[in-house]
């Protein structure tokens, strides 16, 4: 009989090779195609990084402009996707409606579905990169009631969102460049993390044969989980729970009680056993952003802080090596941003699609690509005769 290896979440198996992204969980680095995600966060910007992690390399002056004015033609989604959105709740999560909607593009634009077409798969890509911020934007507009945004091309791919999601037509809106400069830092260091589960959900479910946009779809519902990419709407509600410093002790010890399933939202990772580098950056745009805005007793980023420091020197917290992770120090600055907690994860939807795409790529151009298709350790009952339901 087969036999095979037991490896319940994927703990240590490798399930494909990747010339994309790397993580080294005991440095705690990380780099795309080579390049440190210290040095693109801080020199280059989201979309430069997305040609980066879609070709392989950093593109010259004339490949940026022409992939940025590739994008910046697809940035409207078609009118007719606005009945589309009209046909959910009012109140909708945001996450509910883009998983929807993103599933719904491969309705909408059928003509980049086909996967064994070279041109199609390219033209599927961008339409993704450029549409994601306007659907995110849209799912958030309408879950408040207020008038969809069209994109603009004349804006950056962050201040573009930017206005998408905090102009309205009665005012004008200016986007200011440093918040702009610090929304393109969060989509840079969510771009891209190797396997992690939304990307392996893109790439099995790619594996299929599945058209992107479905592919993508699954992504973004995988991403929803609070393990996952949930955890940051998640953690600023907890701290927020919390309230005042005061109280982190009993979080704490939730926290470390084995029959009680809190966790620490934002803390732990399945790779980073020392630090996880995306949050060191983080935390630096944080005080900055806070800084720019003028908000320096920020309640949330009080009990942060100081969560932060007793979990730091918390033994059970040592012991596990748990550290803060990209998700703890986001939301403090998108809420300081202006936005709700229902769009954090929308936010993280829209800067890991790109990462999701060059995955998706990789696996359809890798000629050893066969559909992904795990086995099971059966431990269930023995073969036995059906009863019928009078005799039962
Ligand atoms: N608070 C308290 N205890 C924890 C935490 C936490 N946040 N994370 C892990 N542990 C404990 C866990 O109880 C277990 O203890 P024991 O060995 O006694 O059973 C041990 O640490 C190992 O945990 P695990 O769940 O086996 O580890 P994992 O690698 O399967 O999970 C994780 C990684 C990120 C899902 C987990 O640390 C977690 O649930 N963290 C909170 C949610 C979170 O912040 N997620 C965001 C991850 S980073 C960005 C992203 O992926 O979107």
């Amino acid at each position: 009989s087969d036999v095979f290896t037991y490896d319940p979440g994927f703990t240590s198996t490798a399930s494909c090779d990747s010339t994309i992204t790397f993580i080294d969980g005991d440095k705690g680095e990380l780099w795309y195609r080579g390049y440190p995600i210290e040095q693109l966060a801080g020199q280059s910007n989201y979309l430069e990084v997305c040609y980066l992690l879609l070709y392989g390399e950093l593109p010259t002056a004339e490949q940026m402009q022409d992939f940025e004015s590739r994008v910046t033609r697809h940035t409207m989604v078609h009118e007719q996707m606005h009945n589309f959105f009209r046909g959910f709740r009012r109140d909708a999560h945001p996450m509910a409606t883009m998983v929807g909607v993103v599933g719904a593009m491969s309705a909408f634009y059928h003509d980049s579905t086909d996967i064994s077409d070279p041109w199609q798969r390219e033209v599927a890509s961008i339409r993704l990169i450029a549409k994601l911020p306007t659907i995110a934007a849209m799912a958030y507009k309408y879950s408040i009631g207020q008038p969809f945004v069209y994109p603009s091309n004349e804006l950056d791919y962050a201040s573009n969102f930017l206005n998408m999601c905090f102009s309205v037509p009665a005012e004008k809106y200016n986007v200011d460049p440093a918040l702009a400069r610090a929304m393109d830092r969060i989509f840079t260091l969510h771009a891209d993390h190797e396997q992690n589960a939304s990307t392996s959900t893109v790439r099995l479910a790619g594996s299929s044969g599945a058209n992107p946009f479905a592919c993508i779809a699954a992504g973004i519902a995988c991403l929803w989980g609070p393990a996952h990419g949930g955890a940051n709407q998640a953690c600023l509600e907890m701290l927020r729970q919390i309230g005042s410093v005061e109280n982190i002790p009993e979080y704490i010890a939730r926290a470390k009680d084995k029959d009680d399933p809190f966790r620490l939202m934002g803390f732990g990772h399945r790779v980073y056993k020392n630090f996880d580098p995306r949050a060191k950056v983080m935390k630096e745009s944080a005080d900055e952003v806070l800084d720019l805005l003028g908000i320096h007793d920020n309640p949330t980023l009080q009990v942060a802080k100081e969560l932060e420091k007793i979990a730091l020197e918390d033994d059970y917290f040592v012991s596990k090596k748990l550290y803060p992770n990209v998700d703890f120090y986001s939301g403090i600055i998108l809420e300081a941003m202006g936005f709700p907690t229902s769009m954090f994860t929308p936010i993280f939807a829209l800067s890991r699609t790109v990462g999701w795409i060059a995955q998706w790529k990789e696996m359809i151009g890798d000629p050893q690509n066969k559909i992904g298709r795990p086995r099971q350790l059966y431990v269930g009952s023995d073969k036995r005769d059906y009863v019928e339901l009078s005799k039962r």
